[in-house]
Formats: C-alpha cells, structure tokens, sequence
C-alpha cells in the first residue's frame, strides 16, 4: 500500500537549510495500522504531507495505493483518505452537508453521498448530530466528524495527523473505539502520527519511531519493547545481604546498570531485566540458595517511553528535540 526509497524533504527557511526528512523507507501491506511515533519536530507530519502528494519530495521515491506520488498526485488523492493535524476553522454548515459536500468534491453522486455520510455518521456515533452546526460540535465530536470526512470516498488508505491530540483521555479512547472499527468493517489501510507513546503502545500493531528526520525503530510495540528496553526490576534485601546479590544482579543485568540504594539497613537494588517476568524466579532462588532472600520485588513492564530513551538518550515525554 505504500512503498518508499530514501524520501528526503529539506526545508529552505532564509539561509537555513532544514532537512525534514532525511531518507525514510517505509513499507506498509494493505489492512495495517500503523503509527508514526515521535517528538515535535521529528518529521511526522512532513512525512504525511509528502505520502499525501501535499508536498513534493526534495529527493526518493513514494508510491501510495499503487501510484506514483511524484508521477500523478492527483491519482495518489483519489485513492486516500487525509485528516490534517488541528482543526480547520469554524463552519457554518451542518455536519451532513458538510459530509455530502465531501462526497460531491470526490465526483459521487448526491443520493450516493447522502446514503455514505448517513452510513459514517451511524458508525461514528454521530447520526444524533447530524443537523448541528459544525462550529457547535465539542473538540471530540469534531474529530470524529473528520474522520467521516476522510472517508466519505471509501478510501482503502487513511491518513490521520496526530488525530487525538488535545482530546481528553475519554474522548481519545472513544476516537480510538471508532478507528479500530473502521478498521475492522472496512479493511481500511490506517497510518496515523502520534506523539503520545502510551497511544502508539496501546494501540498500533507496528509502530515507527522517528526521531530527527529518520526512523531509528520500525516493529510491534510488544517487540521493541522486549528486545530494546527490559523488565524494569527493584529488589530490596537487608543490608547485610547485599554483597552476597551484588555479584549475581549484575550478571543478570547482563552489562547493564545496576542501581543501589541504602536506607535504613535496606538496600534496593534497581536494574533492567531482559525477559524479567521469565528470569526472576531463578534469580530469587539463586538469592534464597546465597543466603540473601529477597526482603520484596518490584517487576514492572518497560514502555515505549524506554524504548525511546533507549534509542536515543532522551525521553519522549520531555520532547526534547526542540
Ligand atoms: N513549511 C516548512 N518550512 C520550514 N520548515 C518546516 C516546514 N514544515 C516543517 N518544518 C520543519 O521540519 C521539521 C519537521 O517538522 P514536522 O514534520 O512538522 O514535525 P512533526 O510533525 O513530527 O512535529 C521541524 O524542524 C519543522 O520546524
Ligand atoms: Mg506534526
């Protein structure tokens, strides 16, 4: 569904030169979702843009739905399905002849236009609101009724610009209920950007983590957690036990760091564990058989927020690209 080679984009700000995008190749099979996941200013929505014939490439190659995006944008458009990054302003109109409008731009007749917005409002929680006025909808509401808009065509490839910042975390499950559906009726080819990582991770099958104009990961949330970051584990043992563990947490840390802390005559010993929930039984018997039982443990499952601190010395939380 989408093929790409070294897709390059550099901006020309003044006499700065801003490169955007630096060479991404992304393939993605018909009926995936997929997650652009990154700070601001990774190159997310440049990326969309290009993929969306919105802007034309500096350098590489695109094709999307079968089409050249350089050869015939206008080819590319028919086929996809695109909802931008914020709202547009406020519109007068009702939320149906805003859909039906969609409808008739994309060459479908009007009675045709009419049965798919009803068709999409229905789906989309939506067909209580049919006759309001767009500007009277709640930020939610909104969201959703752009995702009705880029739809209207029944496009096989939907594109979604950060869909669900802003929303409050009901609101954004509630989009997330709708998306996933479409998903499953239509068979819809879905990619999105994000830059909420506990969304990319609860959400998305396959998650491409771009940082910097390039993409530093590209797997399962579930993968790249369990080959990049580890089980985050805390163990605590009286003082007097710790230099009888000391030995045996590091080799399990396998090279990695192993924190200390005392308090107290408890000393907390805190490290990550590749496979945790499956090493640290052994681990415990090892500490009984050592004569240094475990006082408590603490295992808890790594986040993409790891992932991304273990790819690149920052936390995505803290955006700390700009
Ligand atoms: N039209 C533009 N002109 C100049 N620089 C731009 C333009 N659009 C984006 N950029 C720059 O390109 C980089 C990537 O931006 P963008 O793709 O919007 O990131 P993201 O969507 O991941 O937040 C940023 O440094 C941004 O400032
Ligand atoms: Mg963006």
């Amino acid at each position: 569904m989408i093929h790409t080679e070294k897709l390059t984009k550099t901006f020309q700000v003044k006499k700065e030169t801003v490169e955007a995008v630096k060479g991404v190749d992304i393939d993605v099979a018909p009926g995936e979702l997929v997650a652009f996941l990154g700070p601001n200013g990774a190159g997310k929505s440049t990326t969309l843009r290009m993929l969306t014939t919105l802007l034309r490439p500096t350098s590489g190659s695109a094709t999307v739905a079968g089409v050249d995006v350089a050869a015939d944008p206008a080819g590319v458009r028919a086929r996809i399905g695109y909802i931008g990054q914020g709202n547009g302003g406020g519109h007068s109109f009702r939320v149906i002849d805003e859909l039906v409008m969609q409808g008739r731009f994309y060459g479908m007749n009007t009675s045709d236009a009419t049965a798919r917005a009803q068709e999409l409002l229905h789906s989309l929680d939506l067909a209580d609101l049919a006759k309001r006025t767009v500007i009277k909808l709640s930020g939610g509401q909104r969201r959703r009724m752009d995702v009705a808009l880029g739809l209207m065509h029944s496009p096989r490839l939907l594109f979604l610009d950060e869909p669900s910042t802003g929303m409050d975390p009901q609101n954004r499950a509630n989009l997330w209920d709708h998306i996933m559906r479409l998903r499953q009726e239509h068979g819809t080819t879905i990619v999105l950007t994000t830059h909420y990582m506990d969304e990319a991770d609860s959400m998305s099958e396959r998650v491409i983590v771009i940082d910097h104009g390039r993409i530093i990961a590209d797997d399962t949330a579930a993968r790249l957690k369990a080959n990049l970051a580890g089980d985050l584990l805390a163990v605590e043992v009286a003082a007097e036990s710790a230099p009888g563990v000391r030995g045996l947490l590091g080799r399990a840390a396998a090279g990695g760091e192993v924190q200390e802390n005392r308090l107290d005559g408890v000393v907390t010993f805190r490290l990550r564990l590749p496979e945790g929930a499956r090493i640290a039984p052994s681990l415990l018997k090892d500490m009984n058989d050592a004569g240094a039982p475990a006082q408590s443990i603490e295992l808890k499952p790594p986040t993409l927020d790891d992932v991304f601190l273990e790819l690149t010395g920052r936390n995505l939380r803290e955006g700390a690209n700009q």
